[in-house]
Order: C-alpha cells, then structure tokens, then sequence
C-alpha cells in the first residue's frame, strides 16, 4: 500500500494524473505489467495496434494471449511520431487495444500531445482501450517535456498507464514497474497476479518506495548527460558514409538508417540482423538489427553507456563502414 501510494503521488506531481491506490498495481517491471494487462485484456479474435518500429516484446506478449498484433507504420520524416489518422485507418471492428510507447523503444520518437490527445480521442470513438508505455517519459529532450496522456480530460476510462523505475531511477534490475488504469482493470490484473507471480520482492518495493518519495535532482543531471552523448552519437554517426541518422526526441537510443549498405552489388549483408553479427564479430560493436523492431535497413544503438565508449565505437562503426565505402 505504501508503495502505490507513492506511485500514485509521484504520477500525480510529476504527470498531472489523478489516481487513487485501487486503480494501481506494482508489478514485476514494466514488462510484467504489459503482459498481464495484456492477458486480462485480449485474446484470440482481437487485434491490437502496434506502431512500428517498434519494441521488440510488444507483439510476442500479444500473440502470446492469441490476439493479433496490427503494426501501424510511423516514419522518420515525421520523427516517428504515431499518428490519429494512422491509427484510426487502421482500427476495424476487431481493435481492442493500442500501445503506444512515447518516447519509443526503438526510435526515440516523441508523440506530441496534443497528438496524443487526438489519439486518445479516436480510441474513445471507437471504444479501444489505449495503453500508455511511459518508461522512458522523463528522458525527453527540448522542446519535448514529460507527458502523460493520463492528464488529459476525460482519459481516465479508457488509457491503461504502464510505468517503470528501471529508467527514470536507473533500477533496471530491481525488477519493479506499475499500472495505473480503471479499479476494475487493475482489480482483473490483482487475481492474475496474485495466482502467478504475486507480488514484486518486497525489497525491492522498499527500495522503489525510496526513489519515489525521494528527491529527482539525480533525472536533470542524467537527462544533461543523455544530451551530450545524443549530439555526440547522432553527429557520428551522420559523419559516416552511408549512415544517416536523426536526433532522436527522447530515450537513449540512436536509430541510424544504413539502408545503403544493405543493396547493390557491394552489400554488406542482406539486412540487419546479419549486419549487426558481423559487426559484433568483426568490429566488436553490439547493436541490434531493426529487423527486430520491424524496421529493416536500421540499427538501434544505445547510448546508456560513457562518453569513452560511445568515441570508441563511432571509430569502429565508421571503419568498418568506410571500408565497405572504399569497396564499393
Ligand atoms: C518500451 C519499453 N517498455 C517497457 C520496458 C520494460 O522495462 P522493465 O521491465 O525493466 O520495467 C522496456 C525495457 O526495455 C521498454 O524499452
């Protein structure tokens, strides 16, 4: 009980919203409240909208409940921002869900919200439920600020909010995350809970108890970070032939387009997943293909690592592709 009282003050100052302990469960991570929220909620029949790219647990945990994952395509000219025209083209009578991960888990788009909130009003038409992964809310850059789609008017009845310390707190490990959403919901979620995984550690909720009751000078000082390495990483990347990336507009990834490198008569690889083996294996750079995220030609690169690093593996990116470059 403390810890979601805590949850539900923390939300409330930091986000705008206005929930109460009923309407809230602490799970075992974000992922662990996707996935029983999921499981309370969909099944064989439905279908659930997925904006792409996007992260890669989002449609097993779906088709894992039976229901089907429906991707809506967002783009890199747009910042890969979700749109409601494009989530509403996509909603049949079978819709009964969308998650939308702002900022987003590959790409680092940003949803603007009065964007958001046009979502959310299309969802409401058409009585799907809207699910809000906020882990990453409180790593937005300028202009982007924190933002939960739980402070608009009228949202409390449709949106699902799916939280986490793992980023904003650093505590990936400790294995604690959260669902804001209606009492009914959150009371289906409860007995699903309570009858397989039951509660988090209990420690662990000491120690989650702890960072939201406490001070959050430590996020301004790791956003600031986050921003040097963003400009670092992004400007490197962008230095190397056939490597064009974006800034990203939250989150602690860089999503560079090496499509120019995947056709021709001098491809590297036939597409990323291999791409990013050969990197591993020749270069020593860890990466993920984008084919995982449903984005094929692109690279998601993390920058949650030292300025030192981050050098170092611009130097063997742009190696290995300038070699690429020279063969060509
Ligand atoms: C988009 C997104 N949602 C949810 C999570 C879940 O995080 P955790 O289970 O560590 O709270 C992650 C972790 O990488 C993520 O990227």
């Amino acid at each position: 009980m403390p810890l979601r009282e805590a949850i539900c003050a923390w939300h409330k100052r930091e986000l705008k919203s206005s929930y109460e302990p009923k309407e809230c469960i602490v799970n075992v991570g974000g992922k662990h409240a996707i996935f029983n929220v999921a499981s309370v909620l969909v099944q064989a029949g439905d279908e659930v909208l997925i904006p792409a790219p996007y992260w890669v647990s989002f449609p097993d945990i779906i088709k894992y409940t039976g229901a089907t994952p429906v991707y809506v395509q967002t783009n890199v000219e747009d910042g890969f921002a979700v749109r409601a025209e494009a989530i509403e083209k996509a909603i049949t009578p079978k819709t009964r869900l969308l998650i939308l991960n702002s900022p987003s888990n590959p790409t680092g788009g940003v949803t603007p919200p009065g964007e958001y909130e046009r979502i959310l009003a299309v969802c409401k038409k058409h009585n799907v439920w809207l699910m809000g992964d906020e882990c990453y809310s409180h790593f937005t850059y300028e202009p982007n600020k924190p933002y939960s789609i739980a402070s608009a008017a009228g949202a409390k009845e449709n949106v699902i909010i799916i939280g986490s310390v793992s980023k904003t707190f650093a505590m990936t490990g400790w294995r604690i995350g959260y669902t804001l959403g209606p009492a009914e919901l959150v009371s289906a979620v409860v007995k699903l809970q309570s009858q397989s995984t039951s509660n988090p550690t209990s420690i662990a909720q000491h120690a989650a108890l702890a960072a939201m009751t406490g001070t959050m000078e430590t996020v301004p000082v790791m956003l600031a970070e986050y921003a040097r390495r963003r400009k670092r990483i992004v400007d490197g990347l962008n230095a190397i032939p056939g490597v064009k990336c974006q800034q990203p507009g939250g989150a602690f990834y860089a999503f560079p387009d090496v499509s120019a490198h995947l056709s021709g008569p001098h491809a590297m690889a036939k597409d990323t997943t291999e791409l990013a083996t050969l990197l591993l294996e020749r270069a020593r750079v860890a990466l993920v293909g984008g084919d995982a995220f449903g984005a094929p030609g692109y690279l998601r690169i993390s920058y949650a690592t030292s300025l030192e690093r981050i050098e170092e593996g611009l130097r063997r990116l742009d190696k290995f592709f300038s070699r690429a470059e020279a063969a060509a």
